[in-house]
């Protein structure tokens, strides 16, 4: 297994990898209930760090209290075991996969007195969307499968089973040449990829979509709602219909996986003459700079591991 780590973090204590199990009737395995987070640690100047740490762990907690789930660890708990793990791994760059979830007890629906287990795993996971997409754009098609509605479920929330939608329109995408999806809602408005939001750039000013457009308030969308404003420029928040998406001059996804990966294409209709964005690379190269500790201005959302 290529991304083999020496260790995982498991209900408070760092254990050896293949000791890290489940049993197979835990309640996660049959009714997906778990939350997780994704996050990345980049190597530094000041050696590895990882960006917006805090930020996570109280989204982990967040979208375990959508589902009355008691995460027995607390958000500097989880800070901490995420560092201990990473140095136990000895890792300059990580992606790192928190997960809560109810272990066995019943196979009710209602989880009762299942335990709420936690568990940190690292991973060597290069370009989520994929390498070239990072600097020439990615193709994405517009998916059959709509995104669930906050009616249905807390839209914001990270849980495990919800990724079933996710997963359909990313294998549809998969299966047609695209390298990534793009989910609209009921109503033909822009939700996000299945695993990033997205963006718009049109004359210059920035727009996405927030929480009534059922889309996981990420992270990233927000530090790069930040740099928009640091470096001057506008952005606007408010429903994307499919006229502004193909009027749009770049478009790009956002995630702590997928960083800032351009959107080249959308189905036929393609952005910035085929190419990645000029502005989607600028707010690009100054991510990379921040979480690579070379901007001392956003040194607060890195924790250093050392
Ligand atoms: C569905 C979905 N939307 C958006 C995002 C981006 O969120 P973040 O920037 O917090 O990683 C993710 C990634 O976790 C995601 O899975």
């Amino acid at each position: 297994m290529s991304n083999y780590s020496q260790n995982i973090w498991f209900n408070g204590e760092v254990i050896p990898f293949n000791e890290a199990r489940i049993h197979i009737l835990s309640h996660v395995i049959h009714y997906g209930t778990g939350v997780f987070e994704g996050i990345k640690c980049y190597n530094t100047p000041n050696g590895p760090a990882v960006f917006k740490l805090k930020e996570h762990m109280v989204r982990l907690h967040q979208s375990a209290e959508n589902y009355k789930m008691s995460i027995p660890f607390s958000v500097e708990e989880l800070c901490y075991g995420t560092i201990e793990l990473i140095r136990s791994n000895s890792l300059n760059n990580c992606y790192l996969r928190p997960v809560a979830y109810y272990g066995y007890d019943t196979l009710g629906v209602h989880p009762k007195n299942c335990p709420v287990e936690v568990a940190i795993g690292t991973l060597d996971w290069g370009a989520y969307v994929g390498k070239e997409a990072l600097s020439k754009g990615a193709k994405v098609t517009i998916s059959p499968w709509k995104k669930y509605q906050s009616e249905s479920f807390p839209a914001s929330t990270k849980s495990s089973g919800t990724y079933l939608n996710s997963l359909l329109a990313v294998q549809d995408a998969k299966s047609k040449g695209f390298d990534e999806a793009l989910l609209l809602n009921l109503d033909d408005t822009v939700a996000e990829g299945s695993g990033q939001n997205f963006f718009l750039i049109k004359n210059g000013i920035f727009h996405t979509n927030d929480k009534d457009a059922n889309i996981l308030m990420g992270i990233t969308r927000e530090t790069v709602l930040q740099l928009i404003n640091d470096l001057g420029m506008e952005y606007k928040i408010s429903n994307i219909t499919k006229d502004d998406l193909f009027n749009a001059d770049e478009a790009f996804f956002t995630g702590s996986a997928s960083e800032v990966t351009p959107i080249r294409k959308i189905d036929e209709h393609t952005f910035s003459n085929g190419k990645a964005g000029k502005l989607t690379l600028k707010i690009q190269e100054l991510y990379y700079n921040i979480v690579r500790g070379k901007e001392p201005k956003y040194e607060s959302w890195l924790t250093y591991v050392n």
